[in-house]
């Protein structure tokens, strides 16, 4: 039995990129038996960025109302909240102090953004130490994590190897686990769907909104009449993705004799969309509506999460020399 743990960002709603690409995924593989999976919500991470309270709150309650409506099962994942367990800043504190300074500028997360260092605080410096303390908080022996994640991996393996050399076995060295499929979607501009981007298809939003967003989809200028390739275009890019077979090659079949133009496209991605999505986006309503029932799903979990993070940070505190 492994292990599995996994932070999420919630600096906005999930998008229909993060859905596909994260959230489906990770909801089957915690749903696989023999797994112990711990999945929360990286709001201390988010700090680095935001500063907005209730901004930073409606966050939180977003991103955990779209897991929650996309059914992750809140008794076989342990689903928390960063910020709920402030014991992961007394072991990124620990870890801090036997990782060198000098390895530490050259993490992407803080170098890529190092031309204009007044822009940066030390929180986002020392983002990747609070990462590995995420994860040896909890002997996670398995991180499932985008390509972008792998040099934070190598820092956790390598701060708790220094923490394991000198003070005997500690920590658990944990493995990265990069998605098979590691294709991704695009956004309203062809472009890999990202927050960053102003491309994003937010599924759940309403009727109105989302459908301006895929009205948006960028499409070459082609008459309705002509033939078309499928395969060249966004609005069949993504709605490929979602549909079933019968449906995709039908609508493939009108590209290609020329019987559908583009604005009809979107307008049949429009009607997918919210079709495939209506429980998850009723779900998703119903739910940050009542932000009380989402509290109380995090708030449980938070309460294992803190039961288990504690008894590795007694281990850790006597090895040091503390006396608790
Ligand atoms: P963003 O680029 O919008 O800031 P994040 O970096 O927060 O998204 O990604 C969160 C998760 O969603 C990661 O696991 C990432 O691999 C996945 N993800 C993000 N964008 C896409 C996309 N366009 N297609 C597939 N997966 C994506
Ligand atoms: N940095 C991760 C990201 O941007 C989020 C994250 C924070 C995380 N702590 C983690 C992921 C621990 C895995 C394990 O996606």
């Amino acid at each position: 039995m492994a292990r599995i743990l996994t932070g999420i960002q919630s600096t906005g709603v999930p998008h229909l990129g993060n859905i596909l690409g994260a959230i489906i995924p990770a909801i089957k593989r915690s749903n696989l038996k023999g797994n112990e999976s711990y999945l929360f919500i990286a709001d201390m991470h988010s700090l680095t960025q935001i500063k907005d309270s209730d901004e930073l709150k409606k966050n939180t309650l977003n991103t955990a109302a779209a897991w929650l409506s996309f059914g992750l099962d809140t008794k076989h994942t342990v689903f928390y909240r960063q910020s709920d367990i402030p014991e992961v800043a007394e072991l990124a504190w620990y870890l801090s102090c036997f990782y060198p300074y000098q390895r530490l500028t050259l993490a992407h997360s803080f170098k890529d953004k190092s031309q204009n260092l007044s822009d940066i605080n030390t929180g986002l410096f020392y983002y990747p130490v609070l990462m590995a303390a995420d994860i040896l908080l909890y002997d996670a022996e398995i991180v499932p994590v985008g390509k972008d994640q792998l040099q934070h991996l190598e820092i956790t393996r390598n701060v708790a190897s220094r923490f394991n050399n000198h003070y005997g076995d500690i920590f658990v060295a944990p493995r990265a686990e990069i998605e098979k499929n590691s294709s991704y979607v695009i956004g309203t501009d062809g472009n890999k769907m990202s927050k960053s981007k102003n491309n994003i298809i937010n599924i759940f939003q309403d009727d109105n909104l989302l459908e301006k967003q895929i009205m948006k989809i960028k499409t070459k200028s082609i008459a309705v009449e002509q033939p078309k390739n499928p395969e060249d275009c966004n609005v069949f890019k993504i709605f490929s993705l979602i549909a079933d077979e019968r449906d995709k090659i039908a609508l493939g079949d009108k590209y290609i004799s020329g019987k559908i133009g583009f604005g009809e496209a979107k307008k049949i991605l429009f009607a997918e969309v919210k079709n495939k999505f209506k429980a998850e986006r009723a779900r998703f309503n119903f739910l940050v509506n009542n932000p009380v029932l989402v509290e109380k799903e995090l708030e449980s979990g938070s309460k294992m999460a803190k039961s288990y993070a504690n008894k590795v940070l007694k281990r850790v505190r006597k090895k040091i020399g503390y006396n608790k």
